[in-house]
């Protein structure tokens, strides 16, 4: 089905259970960062398996502005990048804003070429943001940095290795230092860095570029800078997060799905809850089977940073709970408010009781109801979606512009499996 990048709304009947195959894209969050790497090098790179995601666009939009030469083939999945003439250091307020991962710019651009400047950046609204993290530990590699109301300047000559504590596991700020370290002069040493499968991603791609890396995918890493790196060809891992929605989408249908090119070891946060849940998944090589058995019960999660729960199926996971029998309980531990998707599902007759901003107690199982109801970000778009497969009678998605920014085509995909959805054009 071809994307309707004009259709603000998603329009679902429910009831309709999921089978059939679908093949799993390459994840957003490892591609941003993969993309933002080739600012390190003059020589080329390239990036297969690459989705096509608004955020991917805001990114070759961000490179091309700093000047890299950048060419998206949209129908192969594939990015090709040229950072050999950077001209502008300074990541623009208004991509910036568009999304968090802008940032990620920083330290590739510091480490390379000694300065970066950016505002602070904006995304997805879940609670408090800051980047902290990355600034405390730039600092601590020499760099200078100047803070006012617009944003941060940066500076350094040379970046120097350090060591680095970080207070909290910060996804996008162990993938900041770990790029700006593999140009500084000696060692750095990065504590309590996160471990999500797509750093780890990150980690070898930086060693395929001639990086001196070791521990990465774990809490402590150490990085041995260089003088230079080269280009890259890599294609991007599978998206967890994508597969884990679709996953759960079978689950609470009652559905039949396998899902191709999948990471059996990534996948294990969910699969866990899913069987202990009551829905029977199995694998072979790289394909996942997941099937419903009818009757789902109560289960707890508790989203935290890899191997944790992941937060990015935290809302995705409450729908199912809604189906479960029994009374569940999420708890919400990486961002201080990601559970305002609540609201909307009780627009469709969920009985979600918020305790605080990061607790909410689900009772179930309810007959959903379809509804109008908004996606306010990326991932409660893709809950208002699951709600709606399971409600009874029509529920409209507005302001599905957050959901073109994590998922390929996901009315196409679910369509393929059953489900009736569709786009609306704009009249
Ligand atoms: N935090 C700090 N200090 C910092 C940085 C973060 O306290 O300096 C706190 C934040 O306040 C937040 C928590 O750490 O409560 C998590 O923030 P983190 O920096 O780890 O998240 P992120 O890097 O901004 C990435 C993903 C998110 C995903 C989170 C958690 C990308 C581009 N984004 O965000 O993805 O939810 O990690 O896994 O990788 C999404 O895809 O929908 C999405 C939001």
């Amino acid at each position: 089905m071809q994307v309707a990048l004009e259709a603000k709304t998603i329009v679902l009947s429910g009831g309709a259970r999921l089978t059939g195959r679908v093949g799993i894209d390459g994840a957003k969050n490892a591609t941003l960062p993969a993309m933002a790497a080739a600012l390190l090098t003059e020589e080329e790179c390239l990036l297969e398996n690459v989705p096509v995601l608004e955020d991917v666009l805001v990114m070759v939009d961000l490179l091309r502005w700093l000047g890299a030469d950048v060419d998206f083939d949209q129908e192969n999945h594939r990015v090709r990048i040229c950072a050999r003439n950077v001209t502008q250091f300074d990541a623009p307020a208004h991509l910036v804003e568009k999304m968090r991962a802008s940032f990620l710019v920083s330290g590739p651009l510091l480490s390379r070429f000694g300065r970066a400047g950016s505002t602070a950046p904006g995304g997805c609204k879940l609670g408090s943001r800051p980047v902290d993290v990355d600034l405390r530990g730039f600092r601590r590699m020499g760099a200078h940095i100047d803070v006012d109301e617009t944003g941060y300047q940066m500076s350094a000559h040379r970046l120097y290795g350090a060591e680095l504590y970080m207070d909290y596991p910060s996804h996008t700020g162990t993938e900041n230092l770990l790029m700006a370290a593999t140009l500084a002069r000696g060692t750095t040493t990065i504590v309590n860095a996160a471990s999500e499968p797509e750093i780890a991603f990150i980690g070898s791609l930086l060693e395929d570029m001639g990086a001196r890396i070791k521990g990465v995918g774990t809490p402590h890493i150490r990085v041995d800078g260089v003088d230079r790196l080269r280009g890259y060809r890599v294609a991007i891992l599978p998206d967890r997060i994508e597969a884990g929605t679709i996953a759960i989408a079978a689950a609470i249908t009652d559905g039949e799905v396998i899902l191709e090119h999948v990471s059996e070891k990534d996948m294990v946060p969910l699969t866990s809850k899913l069987r202990e849940a009551g829905a029977e998944v199995w694998w072979s090589a790289d394909s996942m089977l997941i099937r419903g058995r009818g009757k789902l019960t109560a289960t707890e999660i508790q989203a935290l940073p890899f191997p944790g729960f992941p937060t990015d199926l935290q809302a995705a996971f409450a729908v199912l709970m809604t189906q479960a029998s029994g009374s569940s309980r999420v708890y919400e531990r990486v961002f201080n408010d990601r559970l305002r998707y609540g609201e909307e599902l009780r627009r469709m007759g969920a009985d979600i009781q918020d305790v605080d901003k990061q607790q909410a107690i689900i009772n179930g199982p309810t007959r959903l109801r379809g509804a109008d109801v908004r996606a306010l970000d990326i991932r409660s778009g893709a809950c208002l979606v699951l709600a709606g497969l399971v409600a009874e009678g029509e529920t409209r998605i507005g302001e599905i512009q957050h959901l073109r920014r994590g998922y390929e085509d996901i009315v196409g995909k679910l369509d393929k499996l059953g489900a009736q959805v569709s786009y609306v054009e704009p009249v």
